[in-house]
């Protein structure tokens, strides 16, 4: 059986998409999420990048022990030395280095001739050999460069020991066929196969990434690069759910191969990447949709009904997604919660629970009845928000508004940070706009912008719970905030102080440093 390696790229090629940054806290927060999966490396970040990527790749090298941790670099010195600095503290850290192999990326963007590839790439490879030997080469815009020349990459920076050659479709233009035709060449063609794992890398701009990793696998590699719900720069890149329950589901067609990946810890990967970044899965999304095992038609509901195989050729369990009868409410116990967490696949630190089941409690006095989907907001909610923690966190007290379509909006607001209590009294265009006036008078913070603001609905009724997500820019950085609460007054209050407290806690930061 080969082993087929899931590299996952969330936090470097996914976070550089638009709307997609995360920070220290929410990385470490996706990066548990991988290794329960069981991933075979984290793609943590490009160290190089800026002091906070280093920062956030090297805590994750640190942290993360049950798999690889790598960084990705250009081919120069300085990318290498801080990628090494950053993943030094793994349990097996990698570096990822790359350069361009394509006639019109090395004429236009990097200006340099075919052997000047080769010298640059080999050169850079055998200096990030001096740290370590597990490196992995990539030839950016592979699938759109000379097939000889890839072979004459390939053989020199194997021999300066690279030992992972991935062959990215930087730009989503391959095709299935072309893509097997690619892998099976290239191990045909260069000196030592034996040494190497082919890996592909594919870009989803023609919505075929999926379908190009699978005809790689076919055509002989032995690493997939893949991101959570399909995060990448544009049109993102391979989606690990799918292309993971892709070799599992049609195992007859790729009997040879099997990943280590535990698929019963998709579902909550998926919704915490999600989370981290305000968006949810598109109904339709296959494997993590909320469509994805819904069957609407009369004749579906009836074949399902009958046996489950004539509509479904994957099971919701075999994702994480476990739903059962119980009806929890004010009277449940601790235990009745935790074991209701476990079965949906949570486990929680005591802290963590002490922490959720006070807000389970105080939910079952506004709400009837409590769903799972509530019992998930309520365990992300508290994984996410964690500048509270912070003594010098600003928090809500309490707050009054009155609103009519009449009369001006005006909100009273009490915050408190540590001991001190601080009230004010604002008016605005709205309930929300008075309470934020309200907000701001007490906190002054520095000028932003808002750069997303959503409410969803967690259940369904008018007493469900509002999640607030948020991100206000400043200083040319982007903070996200959250809020849960069935009053969206006080979920935006909250959900605003998240993202203060953390532009202050950085402001703090950088003046300390
Ligand atoms: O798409 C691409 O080519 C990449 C490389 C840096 C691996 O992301
Ligand atoms: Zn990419």
């Amino acid at each position: 059986m080969r082993h087929i390696k899931i590299f996952d790229t969330t936090l470097r090629d996914g976070e550089q998409a638009p709307g997609c940054s995360m920070n220290l806290s929410e990385k470490l927060e996706v990066a548990k999420c991988l290794e329960k999966l069981n991933v075979d490396v984290i793609e943590a970040g490009f160290a190089i990048a800026s002091p906070g990527d280093f920062e956030s790749v090297k805590a994750i090298a640190d942290t993360i022990k049950g798999c690889s941790v790598a960084s990705l670099a250009r081919s120069n010195m300085k990318d290498i030395d801080a990628a090494w600095n950053a993943v030094k503290g793994g349990a097996d850290p990698r570096i990822h280095v790359f350069l361009a192999t394509s006639p019109l990326h090395m004429q236009y963007k990097l200006k340099m001739t075919e052997d000047q590839v080769i010298e640059t790439a080999t050169n850079m490879v055998a200096y990030a050999a001096k740290y370590l030997s597990n490196i992995e080469f990539s030839a950016e815009d592979a699938t759109r460069s000379d097939w000889d020349f890839l072979v004459k990459v390939v053989n020199a920076v194997v021999k300066a020991g690279a030992r992972t050659i991935n062959l990215p479709d930087t730009v989503g233009y391959t095709t299935p066929e072309e893509m097997r035709a690619l892998i099976e060449y290239m191990r045909e063609k260069v000196e030592r196969p034996d040494l190497i794992d082919f890996s592909v890398h594919c870009h989803n701009d023609l919505g075929m990434a999926v379908a190009n990793s699978l005809a790689g696998v076919q055509g002989g590699a032995t690493q997939i690069e893949c991101s959570i719900n399909g995060l990448g720069e544009r049109a993102g890149n391979t989606s690990l759910e799918e292309v993971v329950m892709a070799l599992k589901t049609r195992a007859d067609m790729y009997s040879d191969v099997a990943t280590r990946i535990d698929t019963t810890q998709i579902a909550r990967a998926s919704k915490t990447v999600y989370n981290v970044i305000g968006q949810s899965a598109p109904f339709n999304k296959p494997i993590v949709g909320k469509n994805a095992f819904a069957h609407e038609s009369g004749i579906h509901q009836h074949g399902v009904l009958a046996n489950k195989a004539t509509y479904e050729i994957l099971t919701p369990e075999s994702i994480g997604i476990v739903t059962n009868n119980i009806v929890l409410g004010k009277h449940s116990g601790k235990h009745a919660f935790e074991t209701q967490l476990n079965s949906m696949g949570y486990t929680l630190s005591e802290e963590e629970l002490v922490k959720a089941f006070e807000e389970f409690k105080i939910l079952c006095d506004k709400k009837k009845t409590i769903s799972e989907a509530d019992l998930e907001a309520i365990v992300m909610h508290n994984s996410t928000v964690k500048a509270e923690e912070d003594p010098n966190a600003w928090k809500l007290d309490w707050f009054s508004v009155h609103t009519s379509n009449f009369t001006t909006a005006t909100c009273t607001v009490s915050l408190k940070k540590g001991e001190e209590k601080i009230e004010a009294v604002a008016l605005g265009a709205g309930p929300l706009d008075a309470a934020y006036n309200a907000v701001d008078s007490i906190i002054n913070p520095p000028e932003y912008t808002f750069d997303d603001f959503k409410i969803d609905s967690v259940s369904d009724g008018t007493d469900a719970l509002g999640d607030v997500f948020l991100k206000v820019a400043t200083g040319g950085a982007q903070f996200t905030g959250r809020g849960l609460s069935t009053d969206i007054i006080e979920a935006s209050i909250n959900a605003y102080l998240n993202a203060m407290n953390k532009v202050f806690a950085a402001e703090k930061k950088a003046k300390e440093a």
